[in-house]
């Protein structure tokens, strides 16, 4: 595969809890408004539908959610072990506190579900509000993590808990958040309904449905704009400007969202009582791809950063940050190598000679390059292929090009000594064309 398994999986899994954690959240607001209004109409038809949903909800989210969720830290575990100690170590009491959530969520919703029909009106919807502020209070939380990833703010000074929490992105991606979750709920609400034989609740729970849907997509497009305004401008010049594949995913995320409202108001609004399931199943893979766009441009947003101004992509600290006495990595990898000093490098490669100088470049080009490109010939983001677009194949010429990595906005700068440097270069120019062999006199720097 292009990235490699991690990253494909990581994609993936990341992308597709989307669904289930959002849909956990935005539901039971509809539900609630749903419900209270069949009581008042007195309408049991429509609690049967209330019933049968939030089932498929309970199915949905807490199975394929749950394991999507323990799925992303394990994915993100293996590929970026030092981002997520730095967020533990700086967040373990908002995932602790969101947990706590989570709980309740769970509790809630088993007894919402067991208990229809069977208590008061009134203690029922209770519950389902319960769920759904709770389900809110954990996107609260979360969202604060998020935010800080792509614009930690004072916390790079500080290093306070709330000041990377309460972040310049926190409140429009909350919003853009909420405002996406009922967009996800409509959606899924939309399915359900479409699967209805009664007429009449059918009808009346796809335009519920459709309501919720069109909200959600205009408001969460409103925010969205709010959002691009809170991000710092080299990340819009990485969205905007500098890559072509962030342009077409912002196409891509454009297109869905005008389909999803066309489909919201041709098949849930108009032709509510002929809405067939395949039509609403299809419109929650647009939402699908919609999202895998969205979430695609948000993270290629935080490059060359995992946590900017702190931790490049490549896991390595730039920043010094004195209240929690940390130093720059980078300047002393700088001075001294990156093999000789970097924990996850093998001991083999500590020093460099005429024997391992290859092992030593591709060591050096899996830390620096691999969290975005891949080594392989061909695929997504190949390092041989876009050295071959380039024009760089010799070792010299792709030492130039490593040298000039610090002007792309989306690329760390390249770190390590010069005969690191080299090294690298001839680990990649042999990747370009295997019989290209460099001078080993010319790599450890006696030339
Ligand atoms: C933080 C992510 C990231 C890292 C780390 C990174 N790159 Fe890139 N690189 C990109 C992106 C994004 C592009 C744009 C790809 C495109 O235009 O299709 C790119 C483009 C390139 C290009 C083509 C440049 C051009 O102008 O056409 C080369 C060559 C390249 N990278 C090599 C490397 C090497 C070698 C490393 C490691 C030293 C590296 N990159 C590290 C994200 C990264």
């Amino acid at each position: 595969m292009a990235w490699g398994w991690q990253w494909d999986a990581e994609a993936v899994i990341a992308t597709y809890h989307i669904l289930p954690s959002h849909l956990a959240v935005g539901a039971f607001w509809i539900t609630y408004f749903m419900e209270r209004k069949a009581y008042q109409e007195n309408d049991m038809d429509m609690l049967e539908f209330l019933k049968k949903y939030s089932l498929l909800v309970l199915i949905f989210c807490f199975v394929t959610g749950s394991l999507t969720g323990a799925g992303i830290w394990y994915a993100a575990t293996i590929i970026s072990p030092r981002v997520i100690s730095g967020l533990i170590h700086n967040y373990v009491w908002g995932w602790a506190t969101e947990w706590v959530f989570f709980l309740i969520e769970i509790v809630t919703i088993y007894t919402y579900y067991y208990t229809f029909k069977k208590i008061s009106p009134k203690a029922h919807m209770r519950i389902g509000l319960i769920y759904a502020i709770s389900a809110w209070l954990s996107m609260v939380i979360i969202t604060g993590i998020l935010g800080f990833m792509l614009t930690p703010g004072k916390w790079s000074q500080t290093g306070g808990f709330f000041d990377g929490f309460f972040n310049p992105s926190y409140w429009p991606q909350l919003f853009v958040r909420t405002a996406f979750m009922f967009v996800v709920g409509g959606t899924y609400a939309a399915i359900v309904a479409s699967f209805i034989k009664n007429p009449h609740v059918k009808e009346k729970a796809m335009k519920v449905a459709a309501k919720w849907g069109m909200g959600g997509l205009v408001i969460g497009g409103l925010f969205t704009i709010w959002y691009f305004f809170k991000i710092p401008g080299q990340s819009r010049a990485i969205i905007f400007n500098d890559l072509t594949f962030t342009q077409t995913m912002f196409k891509i995320a454009i297109v869905s969202g005008v389909l999803l409202f066309v489909y919201f108001v041709i098949w849930c609004l108009k032709r509510s009582r002929t809405a067939i399931p395949i039509i609403a199943i299809i419109a929650m893979l647009i939402l699908f791809v919609g999202i895998c766009a969205g979430e695609t441009i948000r993270e290629m947003a935080r490059r060359p950063y995992l946590i900017p101004n702190y931790m490049l992509s490549n896991q390595m600290i730039d920043h010094d940050m004195k209240a929690k006495g940390i130093k720059s990595e980078v300047a002393k990898f700088d001075r001294e190598g990156v093999l000789k000093n970097y924990y996850f490098a093998p001991n083999s490669v500590k020093k460099i000679d005429q024997t391992n100088y290859m092992a030593a470049g591709r060591i050096l080009t899996k830390l620096e390059c691999i969290s975005c490109h891949t080594v392989a010939r061909d695929g997504f983001f190949s390092i041989p292929k876009l050295m071959v677009k380039f024009g760089a194949t010799s070792p010299e010429d792709i030492c130039d090009f490593l040298d000039s990595l610090g002007v792309y906005d989306y690329m760390p700068p390249f770190v390590g000594t010069e005969t690191e440097k080299r090294t690298m270069a001839a680990y990649i120019a042999s990747l370009v064309n295997p019989d290209m062999k460099a001078d080993p006199a010319w790599v450890l720097g006696s030339k």
